[in-house]
């Protein structure tokens, strides 16, 4: 190749970087952190099955204030509240918000900040969104603005997330896009409050490392870890096809592979610079207890050695920790998430 042909691969080359560069869904904020401060959520309960539902008490569970009185004394500092804000808000312009449902979040959250907790107010099981982002997003938008306004001058200890488990039509790009107008909202009125941001492909580990997330100085990334989901989700009723029973977990190669897997999103966050939070993670109830235990005590233990900040999922209803019917802990479950931490390879005794 002659030096001027160089030059035009090289001015093409040029050229193409550029457009790459133009064409990046979301230009990452400014003021990020040069050294991923640490996660503000250590431990948490998914305080989930309740407002969830399309109103409280259709899955059997209604939150009881005890209920974040008991989450405190067990040693949790956080409950993320996960929200059907969709199922509250008109289908048409400016989306209004119900304002009992207002008023019950507002009882939640304020309690539980009185006893020392963070709260993660999500937008929970907004599914239409993942079918027709386009019309979905102006709402979503709406929906924030109002929950922006309302919460406004709350205590630090009040943490926004902006959506759960983006999927389908929402993609990569659509999901980076759509967390940078959602915080363009929500900063106006909370410059400093911790925003946890939606990641695609469900929360997966996937979605975390193929996303370009629009960070700033108080944003989380996550993830939702449920793997293997043959395992996680085996007779799981809510899956039209559920994975089948009887699969089990807790060799060498497969305790290897959660090290793997929460090392590479801590990799992620570190080279990011924003702290990460693990905001699902568990095992279907049906599962035998000894097996659902080893596992979620084998990834808290793993996530808590890579200090990602965790949220089990769930409290009282599906994957739960808590027996409503008897009113007492799953002990293995509890131990497993509140037990001091062990070094991975101390944790199974399956074969
Ligand atoms: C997601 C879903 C929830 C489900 C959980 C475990 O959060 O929204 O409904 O129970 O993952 O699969």
């Amino acid at each position: 190749m002659g030096l001027k042909q160089r030059h035009i691969v090289r001015g093409l080359l040029a050229l193409m970087l550029a457009l790459a560069a133009c064409s990046t869904p979301t230009p990452m904020r400014t003021g990020l952190n040069r050294v991923a401060p640490p996660s503000p959520v250590q431990r948490c309960m998914n305080l989930s099955g309740a407002l969830e539902a399309s109103y409280e008490g259709e899955w059997g569970y209604r939150i009881r204030l005890e209920d974040v009185d008991r989450l405190a004394a067990a040693g949790f500092d956080t409950i993320r509240l996960p929200v059907k804000w969709s199922a509250h808000a008109g289908k048409m312009k400016p989306y209004a918000l119900d304002p009992m449902m207002l008023a019950r979040t507002d009882e939640i959250i304020d309690y539980a900040i009185s006893r020392g907790m963070n709260v993660i107010l999500n937008v929970h099981h907004y599914s239409e969104m993942n079918k027709r982002p386009r019309r979905h997003e102006r709402r979503l938008l709406g929906i924030w603005a109002q929950l922006a306004e309302h919460y406004a001058g709350y205590p630090d200890a009040l943490i926004f997330e902006v959506l759960n488990e983006p999927r389908g039509a929402m993609t990569s790009a659509r999901t980076d896009a759509l967390n940078d107008k959602v915080m363009t909202v929500i900063r106006e009125e909370h410059p400093d409050r911790w925003v946890v941001l939606a990641t695609a492909d469900w929360g997966s580990l996937r979605g975390l490392l193929g996303s370009k997330p629009p960070l700033d100085h108080k944003t989380i990334l996550s993830l939702h870890y449920y793997e293997p989901f043959d395992f996680t989700h085996q007779g799981a009723h809510f899956l039209t096809a559920s994975p089948p029973s009887g699969k089990l977990w807790g060799k060498a190669k497969e305790m290897k592979a959660v090290r793997r897997d929460l090392g590479s999103a801590a990799d992620f966050r570190d080279a990011l610079g924003a702290p990460l939070l693990m905001g699902e993670f568990g095992v279907y109830e049906d599962v035998p207890l000894a097996d659902r235990a080893r596992w979620v005590k084998a990834v808290r233990i793993e996530a808590e050695a890579q200090k990602i900040g965790w949220c089990h999922w769930g409290y009282a209803t599906t994957f739960k920790a808590y027996d409503i019917e008897q009113e007492r802990w799953i002990g293995p479950i509890r131990a497993a998430l509140i037990d001091t931490p062990l070094p991975l390879a101390e944790v199974s005794t399956a074969p």
